[in-house]
Order: C-alpha cells, then structure tokens, then sequence
C-alpha cells in the first residue's frame, strides 16, 4: 500500500474517516456494510453529505447513482470488503472500475479479510492467497483511488486497526479526523501482540491458513450435503445459515450451546427479518475433533429445526 495511518479501531476509524472523505459531497454505503460502516455514513450525513445505498451484487445501479451526482461534488462508496455475514468477497475490479471512471473513492472495510485473503500466486497454498494481505491484493486491484481499512481485532486478535491510503490523505487525516488527535493509541500490549502476530503470520501465516481453508471446506461440504442454505459461495471461513422461523433462534442457540458449539446469532435487528439465524467462525484453533463435532450437532440441528433450503 501507498501508505498507512493506525488507530485503535475500525470503528474508530469509520466514525470519524467517512465524514472527512465525504465533506458536504455523496456517500454511497452498501446495503449489507457493516453496522460501523453505516455508522460512519450516518455522521457523515450528519456533517452535510447526502446518503443512498446501493447493492453490491448491482453495480449497474451503482454506476447510474454516481452518474445522477452533480459533476465536480465529492463521491464516496463505502462497502465491506470479506462480507461480515455473508463472508463472500465482493467484485473488487468492477466496483473500482466504476468508480474511477465516475470520479469516486472506494472505501472498503476489510477487517474480516485481513489476514486470511491475500494476493494470489502460483504457489500459493490454498485459494485464499498468500500472506493474507487484504481484498485489494487479493482481487489484484491497486490501490489508486481506493482507501483500504484493515484492522487487527479479527484474525490477529488485537486492538489495532489501519488505513491504507495516499500520503496526502494521511496528512489530511493527521488533523482533521477527531480520534487520532484526540483519543488515545492502541495500547502497547496490544502493539506486542501485533506484532508477534505479523511474526506469526511471516512464519507460518500461509500454512495456517490452508488449514483454516481445509476445515472450512469440510463444514461447507457438509451444510451442502445436508440441503442447508448458506450464502457463503467464496470458501471463506464465515458459514451463515438462516432459520426458516426466526423463533427458533433462542432454542437454536441453547441447542448449540449445550452441544459445545459456540457461534454468533443473527437476530432481528441486527438482520433483516428472513435472514434470522447464527454465523459459524471457524477459526485456526479448532481441531479436526471440533469440526466434526460441529458438523454432528448441525446434523441433529437440522433434524429439529427447520432451515432455509437453497433457492427458498
Ligand atoms: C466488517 C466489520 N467492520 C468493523 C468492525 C469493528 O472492528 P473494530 O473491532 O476494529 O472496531 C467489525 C467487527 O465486528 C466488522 O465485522
């Protein structure tokens, strides 16, 4: 990348980047971005920008909604980059694309992808990549006229976070975003433990990612095998599965809980109505024991509970 700007957190670091980036210009935040992200977009509008969505999977629609912008105003679009439910990577090239050709920054929060997507090679060991070096390498994208926001609370388990950005934005940034100057820093236990991670990840990064991809594979194998819906298609290790009765949703958890599964439940509002249900994280401490024992309790799940089938 160009250059990076830390800050303790994503959060952080939406809340107070977007409405710098976007001035009194139009922000365009996807619809399934992350909360923080529409946070960020919200404050954004706030400090005078105009705010639409747009879907991700309609770039069309996107390109007509920059094109109706009055020449010359600021455009922002703001998207997650690995999806924080649905764990799919988004068409990085075509949005950059259109965005490039329109006049707008593309700002993509890849928190989930960070240090598990990484730039594509011939000996990679699996199909995220190498080095686990973020979506834009990942889609081998450059960075010209995109801002990358990364962050360390995911797979690296630390408080940290960065932007990856143009020198000049950093200076701007340097002064004009409220946290940096005014918040404290991530911490220097939390700057140990990132930086024993970057060992980590120089070491063996690679290899453990393949496993985590070997694992994924097999949970995803087995959702499939099982008619369950899921809309992960991209083998990343976040497996959503949706309940056809949202009032299943504290049985489901109880059921998972006294099964020795943890996972992280979806429920209105978090989500839309009909996408009620939980999220699986694999991670690369589960062993192969783990995984099997999660693929026997979603069995004995999908026997009580009644799930959503593909193309319901
Ligand atoms: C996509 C996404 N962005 C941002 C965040 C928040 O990150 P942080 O803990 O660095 O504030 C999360 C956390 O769940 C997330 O999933």
């Amino acid at each position: 990348a160009p250059d990076t700007l830390l800050l303790p957190t994503a959060t952080l670091i939406h809340a107070s980047v977007i409405p710098v980036l976007a001035g009194s210009g139009h922000v365009f935040v996807e619809a399934t971005a992350h909360r923080t992200v529409y946070d960020g977009c919200v404050a954004a509008r706030g400090q005078g920008a105009t705010l639409q969505r747009f879907r991700g999977d309609r770039p069309d629609q996107l390109d007509a909604q920059l094109g109706a912008v009055p020449p010359g105003s600021t455009r922002l679009v703001c998207l997650d980059g690995v999806n924080s439910m649905s764990g799919n990577i988004p068409d990085v090239p075509r949005l950059a694309a259109i965005c490039r050709n329109r006049g707008a920054t593309l700002y993509l929060d890849d928190t989930h992808g960070f240090g598990i997507v990484g730039e594509r090679r011939g000996d990679e060991l699996c199909p995220y990549g190498a080095r686990g070096n973020s979506v834009v390498r990942h889609t081998g994208e450059t960075y010209d006229d995109i801002v990358l926001v990364g962050g360390f609370s995911k797979a690296y388990s630390s408080l940290l976070a960065f932007l990856a950005l143009p020198t000049p934005l950093k200076d701007l940034l340097k002064i004009a975003a409220g946290p940096y100057l005014y918040s404290g820093p991530s911490p220097t236990a939390s700057l140990a433990t990132t930086l024993a991670g970057l060992q980590v990840n120089e070491r063996r990064g690679d290899a453990i990612r393949a496993d985590v991809y070997r694992k994924t594979a097999k949970v995803l194998d087995h959702v499939h095998g099982l008619g369950m819906a899921t809309p992960n298609t991209d083998g990343l290790p976040i497996v959503e599965i949706v309940l056809s009765d949202a009032s299943d949703l504290d049985a489901v958890a109880d059921f998972l809980w006294d099964s020795g599964i943890y996972v992280t439940l979806a429920a209105y509002p978090l989500v839309p109505r009909d996408r009620v249900g939980f999220r699986v994280q694999i991670t690369a401490l589960n062993s192969d024991d783990d995984i099997d024992r999660l693929n026997t309790a979603l069995t004995a799940l999908c026997e009580r509970f009644a799930v959503l089938r593909p193309g319901s």
